[in-house]
């Protein structure tokens, strides 16, 4: 029997491989937040364009582009009127192509994100559905149901969604839709066979233009138990065994079996990661190579900076890891959460959410120890076998934007919760290119959110070529891990005898005697001996002092 012809894209990367994924630096862009070339204080894909030249001397490997699509932007994007399209705000899919033609020309692979579980409430299928009755094949590629109570008027069952509130709405002629987000993002039924097959004709479509690979939003979330009675979720305490009626069940599995043969149809074959909100044992079922290949590991994401959390969760991943077949993902900030500069500037144990509220100002932040910390951190994620995810302007050492005004807030959670949850536009500010000048370079007017008074002493400008900057401290250690990254083997290392769990060091090696060392504490420790390859901040005489990495060889 002859194996069918791989499709090869008009776009590919200078140097193939296949395996590129596997220990790859990914870099996400906001596109909204990153460059605006028009003018109307959205960023735009021209924008992301023109600084592939700086992604280039950054020495990334793939950008990972958060939603470009067509969207209302109830959710930042993240509720798509048109999978197979660009907003005309952000850009044409000719800017898109250019895109993709330019960053494989710097050999950089590129991300799309795809959503899955939800469309837009103006995507063409939900218009349909509601101008539809019930019952008709318009509204089984939703959730629509009847509501609970004599007449119907209250919602099928308790889901609560993800941004506070009910999970259902109701519609004009009574019915209620399920949407695990905003109202304005219904979700999609995978049952029925019309949703698979348009999401494959939309894997089709990137890949046939190109794209290198897929970040799957909500991967967890796509089947669902819809049988009634409805039982109860408690999303706090997600069962470990696949029985919770909204998340994580067994039979997700068999879709990503599914992409996984459309993706394989390429050569190369396209790469894809899982955002699966799943506990660890089970996360990794999403990475395994008849899915997607790799699934987010958020654990370094929601821990404090702290040797022994840090080194349980790198033991424990690794070994997953090994076991699956997948290779393991690091994560220290994304779009969804406060900055890691800021996080570990805040007490431990403190609750963003609440800091958030008071502008920022309680508990007082450590700006300068965040920093010292996330670049200690970053450095040692970027010694670990698997693939760094790095969020847009974390390379600049940029903090949390906590006092954006009220009126200017845009995450739904701000709205579903009543304003006493601001959400996540602190981190999605626009990015800082310029020292001063309208936007900080961003664009030529005032940006969709307001950049904090300050921004420009982090901008790319103010950073670039100035030795101790985070923005010279991220190429010097993404230009060394690119030179010393491979195989998947790494030996922890006794630092004085003291490497037991209440050790303050976590201190490895990986092979030909590259090492990396951290120190948790804060007193300084001896420097193991050795050439120095990068650290994450200026060293003492023969000490490496507290919060800080060095990378030995
Ligand atoms: C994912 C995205 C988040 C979005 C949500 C709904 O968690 O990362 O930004 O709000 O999905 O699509």
């Amino acid at each position: 029997m002859s194996t069918p012809a791989k499709t090869t894209p008009a776009s590919t990367p200078r140097t193939p491989d296949p395996d590129w994924w596997r220990d790859a630096v990914v870099y996400q862009v906001y596109p909204r937040s990153f460059a605006d070339t028009d003018g109307d204080g959205l960023g735009d894909v021209a924008g992301i364009t023109t600084r592939v030249p700086y992604l280039s001397s950054l020495g990334v490997d793939a950008i990972w582009l958060s939603p470009f699509f067509p969207s209302p932007l109830a959710d930042g994007g993240y509720d798509v009127a048109d999978y197979r399209d660009v907003d005309p705000k952000l850009g044409t899919l000719d800017d898109l192509d250019a895109l993709v033609r330019a960053a494989h020309e710097h050999d950089i692979r590129v991300i799309v994100d795809i959503v899955p579980n939800h469309t837009s409430d103006q995507h063409e299928w939900f218009r349909a559905a509601l101008a539809a009755p019930a019952g008709s094949p318009e509204r089984a590629r939703y959730v629509f149901r009847d509501g609970a109570g004599p007449d119907g008027s209250l919602p099928p069952s308790d889901w609560v969604s993800n941004f506070g509130g009910s999970a259902w709405t109701r519609v004009e002629d009574g019915q209620w839709y399920l949407h695990l987000f905003a109202p304005e993002q219904p979700d999609l039924d995978w049952e029925n066979p019309e949703v698979r097959a348009d999401f494959e004709h939309t894997l089709r479509f990137w890949s046939d233009r190109g794209v290198d690979g897929f970040r799957v939003d909500v991967a967890h979330g796509l089947a669902k138990d819809l049988s009634t009675p409805y039982r109860p979720s408690d999303e706090k305490a997600l069962p470990l065994d696949g029985s919770d009626p909204l998340y994580d069940r067994d039979e997700v599995h068999e879709i990503f079996g599914t992409w996984r043969q459309v993706l394989d149809e390429y050569d190369p074959p396209r790469a894809a990661v899982a955002e699966a909100w799943a506990p660890a044992p089970r996360r990794v079922l999403y990475a395994r190579p008849t899915e997607l290949g790799q699934a987010f590991n958020f654990d370094l994401l929601e821990a404090p900076f702290d040797a022994a959390a840090f080194r349980g969760i790198i033991q424990r991943n690794l070994a997953m890891s090994e076991q699956s077949g997948a290779s393991s993902t690091w994560v220290l900030s994304n779009h969804d959460v406060v900055r890691h500069a800021t996080r570990y500037g805040l007490p431990t144990g403190t609750d963003t959410d609440a800091w958030l509220m008071t502008d920022g100002t309680a508990p007082v932040l450590d700006a300068e120890r965040g920093l010292r910390r996330a670049r200690a951190a970053t450095l040692l994620v970027l010694a670990l076998p698997g693939s760094s995810y790095v969020y847009q302007g974390e390379e600049l050492g940029l903090q949390e934007a906590a006092a954006i005004p009220h009126d200017q807030l845009q995450d739904p959670k701000w709205i579903r919760t009543g304003h006493t949850v601001k959400g996540r536009d602190g981190c999605r500010v626009p990015i800082p290119w310029t020292t001063s000048g309208p936007s900080f370079g961003f664009g030529a007017v005032a940006p969709h959110l307001p950049q904090p008074a300050d921004f420009g002493r982090s901008s790319v400008e103010a950073e670039d070529g100035e030795p101790d900057s985070t923005l010279s401290f991220y190429r010097a250690a993404i230009a060394a891990r690119r030179r010393l990254q491979q195989g998947e083997e790494l030996h922890w290392l006794d630092t004085d005898g003291d490497q037991g769990s209440r050790s303050r060091v976590v201190a490895f090696a990986r092979h030909d005697g590259w090492r990396s060392v951290t120190n948790f504490g804060v007193d300084p420790v001896p420097l193991p001996s050795g050439t120095v390859v990068v650290a994450s901040r200026p060293l003492g005489d023969g000490v490496l002092p507290g919060e800080t990495t060095v990378w030995l060889a």
